[in-house]
């Protein structure tokens, strides 16, 4: 194929665009009850922990692999070394379908619940009440999945018109706007009266609540919020240019994305506590917990309708950078133009997440390790795939490229990049055995 790469635009369109695949539900959804669970300022110093040792080296591997050779994860590995390494690169393809599945019926729901919200339906004191309108929601057939489809042709529309019309234009407009949304809630949740015992639960570090489980928790959203182990990063690397400064680039993209999360944490748990509602509600918290508390503060109505405005705007540009892993590949690897990739692969996604939709409601009673669909598809991705991917591609730059990533990072040694070695290190012997660790205590093993 001759036809030129497309390229982001600008370095900032760049790192917006990035940013916003890290920035997600991930974030603003699951970060603040998992600290709200496993011991809050000792969660938050683990999860930075983590993502400075693992995080990083690896983020950087990854968008690394995508700006040196140009292509598609599975191209990208055939392109570097060949061999079985390509099968990494079709895990990673494999784990954007899985993922994306059941993203869409989350944002499904973050859609819906923007309605609902604005029009009061949720809108009550009452958690028995709020826990109803949940359940009859999403337990409905049709409805969420009406919503999941609507939301995959946002997705698709964004994807189908490209790096730089299409995603990069869409996350520069709406990544501040994400920003300033998030710092209203703040500003309006840290206020309310009765908050401070939340950002002292939030912030104060319980090291009682901490065990392995946290350790294993902690990396796994790691990994999921900073987007990596299925090559969505190889993806957006493959569509930078060269001279960029990508160590920095990493640096700042991680940093934005711990930022929301940390202050998403913010607004959660001194609303939470101002509301004397407790906070290990897990899952619920979102959609359960929190409309209760939106109806007790003033004004809660619109700043209801606000919060998941932005946890849709999140989930958008997140899904963006799953759908595209998928559509960058089958355009570079099978030759299909981008709007005939994206059509299929958008449809192919959406009939995937249809089992994960049922299970909350039709399909609840089928259950794997007594999980419903949509929980155990999840688990299944964090745990298992994503690491497994994230394990290879640690291998693949720590041992198989070894000096020529350095070369590869420093532009042939033109450029200084400070902490070479270090990063070397991270990815050959902290990274792997880090990963090894957590799946073995995960099977029970250790
Ligand atoms: N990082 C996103 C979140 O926090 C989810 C996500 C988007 C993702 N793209 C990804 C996770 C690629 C892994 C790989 O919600």
């Amino acid at each position: 194929m001759a036809q030129l790469r497309e390229n982001w635009g600008t370095r900032f369109g760049f790192i917006m665009a990035t940013a916003g695949s890290a920035v997600g539900l991930g974030n603003i959804w699951k970060f603040p009850y998992m600290a709200g669970e496993e011991g809050g300022g000792a969660f938050l110093m683990i999860y930075l922990g983590f993502i400075l040792l693992f995080g990083l080296a690896l983020m950087l591997a990854e968008l690394l692999i995508g700006r040196t050779t140009q292509r598609n994860p599975v191209g990208a590995f055939r392109h570097l070394a060949g061999g079985a390494w390509p099968l990494v690169g079709m895990l990673g393809i494999v784990t954007a379908f899985v993922v994306l599945s059941y993203y869409i019926v989350v944002a499904g729901w973050t859609l819906a619940y923007i309605a609902l919200s604005a029009e009061g339906a949720s809108h009550s004191s009452d958690g028995a009440v709020v826990k109803q309108v949940f359940e009859d929601f999403v337990g409905d057939p049709v409805a969420p999945l009406a919503c999941a489809a609507l939301f995959m042709t946002l997705v698709a529309a964004v994807v189908a018109g490209g790096i730089g019309s299409g995603i990069e234009r869409t996350s520069k407009l709406f990544m501040p706007v994400l920003f300033l949304l998030l710092l209203i809630l703040v500003v309006r949740a840290v206020t309310l009266p009765g908050a401070g015992e939340g950002i002292a639960f939030y912030l104060k570090p319980d090291w009682s609540k901490v065990g392995a489980d946290t350790f294993v928790g902690a990396i796994g959203q790691a990994f999921f919020s900073l987007s990596l182990g299925l090559g969505a990063l190889i993806t957006y690397g493959s569509y930078m240019r060269r001279h960029d400064n990508l160590a920095a680039d990493a640096g700042m993209i991680a940093g934005l994305d711990t930022m929301v999360a940390v202050l998403a944490g913010l607004v959660i748990l001194p609303a939470v506590f101002a509301a004397g509602v407790a906070p290990d509600q897990g899952a619920g918290l979102t959609f359960i917990t929190l409309p209760t508390v939106f109806a007790q503060m003033p004004a809660g109505q619109l700043f209801a309708t606000l919060f998941f405005v932005l946890l849709a705007i999140a989930a958008l540009t997140s899904a963006v950078s799953l759908l595209e892993v998928v559509v960058t590949y089958l355009k570079d690897e099978h030759d299909m133009t981008r709007v005939r990739a994206t059509v299929a692969a958008a449809s192919i996604t959406f009939l995937l997440g249809i089992p994960s939709s049922l299970s909350m409601g039709l399909w609840s009673g089928f259950t794997i390790n007594g999980q419903d669909l949509l929980t155990f598809a999840d688990q299944f991705a964090t745990t298992v795939l994503m690491p497994g991917g994230a394990f290879f591609t640690a291998i693949f730059v720590g041992w198989v490229l070894g000096p020529r990533a350095v070369a590869a990072l420093t532009l042939d040694g033109t450029h200084r990049v400070p902490g070479t070695g270090l990063w070397l290190f991270l990815l050959r012997f902290v990274c792997p055995l880090g990963i090894l660790w957590i799946a073995l205590s995960g099977l029970g093993v250790v």
